[in-house]
């Protein structure tokens, strides 16, 4: 299993399916142990991610980290992808224009991307998949899925047998109210604690 998840890295970096990978420093493949009972799925890789070829070591992954701490999930246990696998980034505008800005992925960008995601599970083949917000849980469960009304919930799926989404931890770091942002962390932390009810 472990090898053929390592093939498929190797075939990934070549990978230009869509436009995406030209403006991006490389691929950023799945990480974490190739024989977890849990994946997570976030959107696409951000800034340091892109640069460092590794996904969530940015600081939505900084914040998933302490979310998956509080939750009882070890991060060394798990396996974290991407639905899109390239930064689809714009310059900012101004004197900040040397910084990348994340730009959402195109419809079209995530189904070409869907290939490599649908490999990563049939290698793993963990008993949890989570999806981190609205990109992955739409490329996971379904196109018209509302992470804000149906997070935290069990769904059906021929992925895993236990298959919910939360949110992105991103989103967390989008809000200004120091109290909207320790509540939104307390959801997540909940959801996420769903993770161990499912293995248990
Ligand atoms: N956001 C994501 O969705 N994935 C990452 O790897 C980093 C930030």
């Amino acid at each position: 299993m472990a090898r053929s998840l390592e093939q498929l890295r190797r075939d990934a970096k070549r990978c230009q399916d869509c436009p995406l990978w030209a403006n991006a420093t490389q691929t950023v493949f799945g990480a974490g142990d190739p024989h977890a009972r849990v994946m997570l799925v976030g959107e696409q890789p951000g800034d340091e991610e892109d640069r460092k070829g590794l996904p969530f070591v940015g600081p939505a992954g900084r914040l998933l980290d302490r979310a998956l701490e509080a939750a009882g999930v070890r991060r060394d246990h798990i396996y974290i992808t991407n639905a899109v696998k390239h930064f689809k980034w714009q310059p900012a505008g101004g004197r900040a224009g040397k910084r990348r800005l994340h730009k959402t992925p195109a419809q079209r960008e995530i189904d070409a991307c869907h290939q490599w995601l649908e490999r990563e599970v049939a290698a793993v083949r963990p008993q949890v998949i989570v999806c981190l917000g609205a990109i992955a849980a739409r490329a996971v469960i379904s196109k018209d899925f509302k992470v804000s009304t149906m997070r935290g919930r069990f769904v059906q799926s021929t992925l895993a047998p236990h298959v919910f989404a939360t949110f992105h931890p991103s989103a967390l770091l989008r809000l200004k109210e120091e109290t909207e942002r320790e509540a939104a962390f307390q959801r997540l932390v909940k959801d996420l604690r769903l993770i161990n009810k499912a293995l248990s």
